[in-house]
């Protein structure tokens, strides 16, 4: 039985910051961003937008059509949660309006857990193949001001139907795994920005993917020859370029640098706009191959590497599968990506700074977002979500 991944789609907000204006703020030669860190803008999160609005839009294209009731797990992956508690994942359940006869929850790993999620999912329906697994990953990326993770901040989110009828790609059961304590990035609950140890995190990245992919052909996995593309975590795109080196120095491939390039160049389109999206990022990266790449990918190997800082690691595979195109969500994508607005600085400080209030009282929130749904108030400490006329 094949299963894997039957839709995917993805939303990010309605503003974006060209790196331009904060390299001419920081006084910084812009070709830092991007030709060294490899990103040209970063989307930014209105206001009235979160993770739940974010997940939701991801998710409605994907839930449109399909018999909900066959959706019986909702899968929540995201680092930067909205309540210690409850799972935005629940907010999400209502807002597309799926069957009460559905188990929700929330993950956690960094950037790592929408992997996870993709695992377990897959583990799920082979075990009652006729269920469907919706599984959503979505997350805002914040640094502090004037920090070196600042331009590689961003948001987006995915959501991805896990299935028995992999019209997109079957995941194939192999992985490697590496996970160790290291403290490289880290968001302690009183914080709202990440901590990072920006240098010493690159490192941890390509360590892992060393031993996850020793791993990985421990297990049995394919060779190195067998797989046609790579799509990596991609915190900002030129460490998808640094970890494809550090991987064929490590199998040593005898491939040309046009080749090489070829293996990972459509993965990384749509982040270079979006910025980091933490754990939807790889699979954001998954949908620009399919939705960028000029040939049919149809029976091509991709290999997956899933990165979480702290650190859980995870490398394997998927095969795309024919027909695949007639289910791409490639104009949603193109409409929503051409509709975001461009903000200046003072702009981009003000969707920074915007407050979060702690009191209990009534806030209501200006409407500002162009997606679907949005954060209408925060009232009594309760997140109010509804329906946009969009
Ligand atoms: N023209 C072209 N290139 C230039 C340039 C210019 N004018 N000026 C500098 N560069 C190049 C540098 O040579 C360097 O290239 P190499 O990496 O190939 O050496 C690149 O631009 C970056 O320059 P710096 O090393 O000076 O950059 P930095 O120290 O200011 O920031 C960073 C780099 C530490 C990774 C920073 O972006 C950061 O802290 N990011 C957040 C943490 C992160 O993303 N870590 C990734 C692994 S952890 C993870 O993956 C989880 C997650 O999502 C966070």
């Amino acid at each position: 039985m094949k299963v894997g991944i039957e839709d995917i789609c993805f939303y990010t907000a309605s503003y974006y910051l060209d790196l331009q204006v904060l390299a001419e703020v920081h006084q910084i030669d812009v070709e830092k961003f991007y030709a060294g860190i490899g990103q040209e803008q970063m989307s930014m999160a209105a206001p009235d937008e979160d993770i739940v609005t974010m997940a939701a839009a991801a998710a409605l294209p994907v839930v449109e059509g399909q018999d909900k009731s066959a959706i019986r797990t909702l899968l929540f992956a995201s680092e930067s949660g909205i309540d210690q508690s409850k799972s935005a994942g629940v907010y999400v359940h209502r807002l597309l309006e799926l069957d009460p006869a559905c188990r929700v929850v929330e993950l956690k790993q960094a950037c790592y857990s929408a992997t996870s999620a993709i695992q377990m999912a897959c583990a799920l329906v082979v075990r009652q193949p006729q269920q469907k697994v919706l599984v959503i990953a979505s997350d805002i990326a914040r640094y502090d001001l004037d920090s070196s993770g600042e331009p590689t901040q961003g948001c987006g989110a995915v959501a991805m139907l896990i299935s028995a009828d992999p019209k997109i790609m079957e995941v194939e059961p192999v992985s490697g795994l590496y996970t160790e304590d290291v403290m490289d990035f880290w968001r302690p609950n009183y914080r709202g920005t990440a901590l990072v140890d920006g240098k010493y995190s690159t490192k941890v990245y390509l360590k892992s993917l060393k031993h996850a992919w020793l791993d990985y052909q421990q297990q049995g996995g394919h060779a190195f020859s067998e797989f046609n593309y790579f799509c990596y975590h991609q915190p900002f795109t030129r460490m998808a370029q640094k970890a494809h080196s550090h991987l064929l120095k490590q199998v040593g491939a005898s491939l040309s640098t046009a080749e090489a390039e070829a293996q990972i160049a459509d993965t990384l389109s749509y982040n270079r706009s979006i910025g980091n999206s933490y754990t939807a990022s790889i699979y954001i990266g998954l949908t620009s191959l399919l939705e960028n790449a000029e040939h049919d990918l149809s029976g091509q190997r991709v290999g997956f590497f899933s990165y979480g800082s702290g650190c859980v690691a995870e490398l394997f595979s998927g095969v795309v599968q024919p027909g695949y195109q007639a289910h791409l969500h490639k104009d949603y994508h193109q409409t929503l990506l051409a509709r975001r607005q461009s903000v200046d600085y003072a702009t981009y400080r003000r969707l920074y700074d915007y407050p979060n209030p702690v009191d209990g009282g009534e806030h209501a929130i200006a409407a500002e977002t162009t997606g679907p749904f949005r954060l209408a108030a925060i009232s009594q400490h309760k997140r109010i979500y509804e329906k946009t006329a969009s």
